[in-house]
């Protein structure tokens, strides 16, 4: 038995093979079958005429219900009119279940229903799609950081403190002590920083976020790098060549799922280099002569971010955020300590903030002020504040959002469908 996969049937022209998969569709005639079987890497029109594959094998085919496992066998045939350029020509069949009814039919469906059914909807050209430039994008993330002097040190998932405020915070027991699940792996990552200069960490993120917006997951992944001795400015320019060369690489390497996701992505090839940057205070300027009028001190909304992006034709970096808006532990500008050194990088169409970073305090007085400030718990923080007391210095990083990413380079208009299994308020299962 040649057992192949479909990505790679164009090598077997001629040769006789066995692909192991799923039905994912059939049609049928008085006297040949169309199936289209699915293997995971790709689909496939395999055609058994009742001459080539016998009467038994050929009735039994006829009871071969959507998503029944089976094994087809037959030679590999190029021809231009199948669907993705090759058809095998069967002369066997092995079925290794039939499948149930299946609940989701070839026909629409509303996304409710979708997701009550995500570990079946995971099955789709579509779904397929978004996985595969998820997998790139993450995969970028890495090559390019790796590449670029970057360590990867693991982040913990539970912690005891708060990252990015207690409201969001999903909280579990740890033998008799609160624990909190990690809303960020920054502090750590800081001092990772301290001990091997540049490094990041990749991993789950939590937020008890009670917004139910097509932005927000309860469970995303997110990259971070942190960096010793660098500040803000520097930051930003490894961020935008960290975006245009993830951006790069999906669009070499993943041109066909951006096709099945009729993907335009004429923005996407324009990203390069150097990216705008504006100040919060000029973006409360644009956003005024919009019609929105915000106060200094208030923070963006979506609606707001999608103003914003819509001026430019890449991405744009929004620095310099009021001090009383953002996390405990951003840097206050020397020349202004009303604003801290920080930025956000808005995604173009309308995909609001797919990057969150800054210039972290060094200064150990400050930064104990900051936490008491924010009524946060000091015992839990020490060693937080150990690290400005042992050789503190300047140093910078930022969080990637993942799923944001994803949903922008693959257009989604929601941010659901680039999880495989999304958590979302009121909706935890599958
Ligand atoms: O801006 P955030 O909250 O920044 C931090 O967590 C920093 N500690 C990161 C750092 O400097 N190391 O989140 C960073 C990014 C956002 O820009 C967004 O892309 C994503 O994480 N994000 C979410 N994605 C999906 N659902 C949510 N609820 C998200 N919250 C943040
Ligand atoms: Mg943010």
């Amino acid at each position: 038995m040649n057992q192949v996969y479909i990505e790679d049937i164009s090598k077997y022209v001629g040769e006789r093979v066995t692909i192991s998969g799923w039905l994912y569709n059939k049609r049928s005639s008085g006297k040949i079958h169309f199936l289209i079987v699915r293997d995971g890497t790709g689909f496939v029109q395999a055609v058994a005429s009742k001459s080539d594959v016998g009467e038994e094998a050929f009735e039994l085919l006829k009871g071969v219900t959507q998503e029944s496992s089976l094994r087809v066998s037959g030679t590999v045939r190029a021809d231009e009119r199948a669907p993705g350029g090759f058809e095998l020509l069967m002369d066997g069949v092995e079925v290794v279940q039939i499948a149930r009814e299946y609940p989701i039919s070839l026909k629409e469906h509303g996304v409710d229903f979708l997701m009550q059914y995500r570990h079946l909807w995971l099955r789709t050209p579509r779904q397929h799609a978004i996985m595969r430039i998820r997998a790139e994008v993450i995969a970028a993330c890495r090559s390019f950081l790796d590449n670029n002097g970057f360590l990867l040190i693991d982040a913990p998932v539970l912690t005891p403190a708060a990252c990015e405020g207690t409201t969001t915070l999903f909280e579990t027991d740890y033998f008799g002590d609160k624990a909190y699940m990690s809303q960020s792996g920054q502090l750590y990552m800081e001092a990772a920083a301290m001990a091997f200069g540049r490094v990041y960490c990749f991993g789950p993120t939590f937020r008890a976020e009670k917004s139910k917006t097509r932005r927000h997951l309860m469970e995303f992944w997110m990259v971070e790098p942190e960096m010793a001795y660098v500040e803000l400015d520097e930051s930003l320019c490894i961020q935008e060549q960290m975006v245009t060369y993830i951006v790069r690489q999906v669009l070499s390497k993943r041109q066909r799922e951006l096709q099945t996701l009729e993907r335009n992505t004429d923005i996407l090839e324009k990203v390069s280099p150097p990216f705008p940057r504006i100040t919060y205070t000029e973006a409360l300027d644009i956003l005024k002569q919009n019609g929105v009028e915000l106060e200094f001190g208030d923070d963006f909304g979506g609606g707001d971010e999608t103003i914003l992006a819509s001026q430019f034709d890449r991405p744009v970096f929004v620095t310099r955020y009021p001090t009383k808006a953002k996390a405990f532990y951003m840097k206050p500008d020397p020349d202004n300590p009303e604003v801290v050194l920080c930025a956000d990088l808005l995604a173009p169409e309308g995909y609001g903030e797919i990057i969150g970073g800054g210039q972290r305090i060094d200064d150990p007085e400050l930064l104990r002020r900051r936490i008491e400030e924010h009524n946060l718990p000091i015992e839990v923080y020490q060693w937080y504040l150990d690290l400005r007391e042992y050789g503190s210095v300047p140093h910078s990083g930022f969080g990637l959002g993942i799923e944001r990413l994803v949903a922008w380079i693959c257009g989604l208009d929601h941010i659901r469908e680039t999880s495989p299994f999304p958590r979302m308020l009121y909706r935890i299962y599958p």
